[in-house]
């Protein structure tokens, strides 16, 4: 079949991409589901800023080498989805046609160590294939021509359709608001999980967010919800604190009024029991970690491009006996996760409609990423 996407080709474009069009819009092939896979119809589809840091080059992007091609080939970008199952290859056996899913963006193998240990999200099938830009099973369903174009970390969801893995998806209730469900594949999941799953907050910790785009909100939903105090959350935008005040931040922090170690320090008697950085950005994370107390932790949620090394004193990580954790995909067991995450959304205990800042058309998808990078936004969800 045909199915209109927005494809990736070039990540040396300059902004605004609504004038450079790093995304091309245009029409591809898509094959049907083979084995175990999954034809979904997008619903929606959110612009997260893993994306913008593939297409301005930041984190690098996917290379199949099992294919030994000459240049980088295109992708289909896009991972924090929802959709309608349309269609369901030979063997798979927990989803029909007409089901509700939210994407994964690791697909779990579920035979690695890891996920022999029940973390997924370090599966080693899973991260080989995202890096490959294949499927779970090393396939490329979508064509241009002769040539191949890549799966965005098994999802590819800036399509109107797409092929995955049934391994990358979870199934979900019919009543969920469709459009609302994809930020429960990647923002919801990461936040909120980095605080619960990651860090395992207690009531009563004292919280700061460095960082308050749809990750960094969604980990001041769950600290909230995790009954921390004081939540403090630090942003270079200051249109961001009027919102993370109403998800719950106690206090807010203009990162670019003098030195934000300081001001963190000044509102939490010293420092804060928790740090989480969800900016992606390793001088942020040292803030991060300088500002912890005693005994503290440090999350590192945000992906700083891999040129980044991270500069903290080392010494204060033994005698303060600090701890300093990655928390990727909120470290969480997506099957069990996503229900319980939107559970507690259906029942107003996770404001994550406020994270909706607009919806678009796919023909607007460079503009939106323009606004993801200016700042200006929290989560544009594409509807098709
Ligand atoms: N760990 C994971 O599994 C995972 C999943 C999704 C996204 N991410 C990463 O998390 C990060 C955040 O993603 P997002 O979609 O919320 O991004 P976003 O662009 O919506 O938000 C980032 C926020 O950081 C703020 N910021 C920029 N510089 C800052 C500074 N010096 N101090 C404080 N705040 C600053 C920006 O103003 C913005 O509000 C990205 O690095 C993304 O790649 C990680
Ligand atoms: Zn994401
Ligand atoms: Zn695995």
């Amino acid at each position: 079949m045909l199915t209109r996407a927005a494809v990736l080709y070039d990540t040396e474009k300059p902004r605004p991409y609504a004038a450079s069009l790093p995304l091309v819009i245009e029409e591809i092939e898509l094959e049907g589901p083979g084995e175990g896979e999954v034809l979904v119809e997008i619903a929606g589809a959110g612009l997260c800023h893993s994306d913008l840091s593939t297409i301005n080059g930041a984190i690098g992007r996917p290379v199949p080498r099992h294919l030994h091609l000459p240049g980088p080939a295109p992708v289909v970008l896009g991972h924090e989805a929802s959709g309608i199952v349309h269609e369901v290859g030979p063997g798979v056996r927990d989803l029909a046609p007409g089901d509700h899913v939210v994407f994964s963006f690791v697909p779990m193998c579920g035979h690695c160590k890891y996920c022999a240990v029940g973390r997924p999200v370090l599966c080693v099938n899973g991260g080989k294939a995202n890096l490959a830009g294949t499927l779970l099973n090393n396939t490329i369903r979508f064509h241009k021509g002769n040539e191949p174009v890549l799966h965005f970390l098994g999802a590819a969801a800036f399509s109107q359709y797409t092929v995955a893995a049934q391994e990358s998806l979870v199934k979900i209730d019919k009543e969920v608001p469709l459009d609302k469900a994809a930020l429960f594949g990647c923002a919801i999941l990461t936040g909120v999980g980095a605080v619960v799953n990651t860090a395992k907050v207690s009531p009563g910790a004292s919280v700061v967010v460095f960082g308050l785009g749809g990750v960094g909100l969604s980990a001041v939903m769950g600290a909230k919800l995790a009954g921390a105090f004081p939540i403090i959350a630090v942003d270079t935008q200051p249109s961001k604190f009027e919102l993370a005040q109403r998800l719950g931040a106690d206090y807010t922090v203009n990162a670019l009024d003098g030195d934000p170690v300081k001001a963190v320090k000044a509102l939490s008697s010293g420092g804060t029991d928790y740090a989480f950085e969800a900016v992606g950005n390793a001088k942020v994370l040292a803030q991060a970690f300088e500002v912890t107390v005693r005994g503290g932790t440090t999350v590192s949620i945000g992906m700083a491009p891999p040129t980044q090394q991270l500069s903290i004193q080392a010494s204060n990580l033994t005698y303060m006996e600090k701890t300093l954790m990655g928390s990727f995909m909120g470290s969480a067991v997506p099957r069990r996760d996503i229900p319980r995450f939107i559970n507690l959304y259906m029942n107003g205990k996770l404001p994550v409609d406020e994270l909706v800042s607009q919806h678009l058309g796919l023909d607007e998808i460079n503009a939106g990423f323009d606004r993801l990078a200016e700042g200006a936004t929290v989560r544009q969800i594409i509807k098709f």
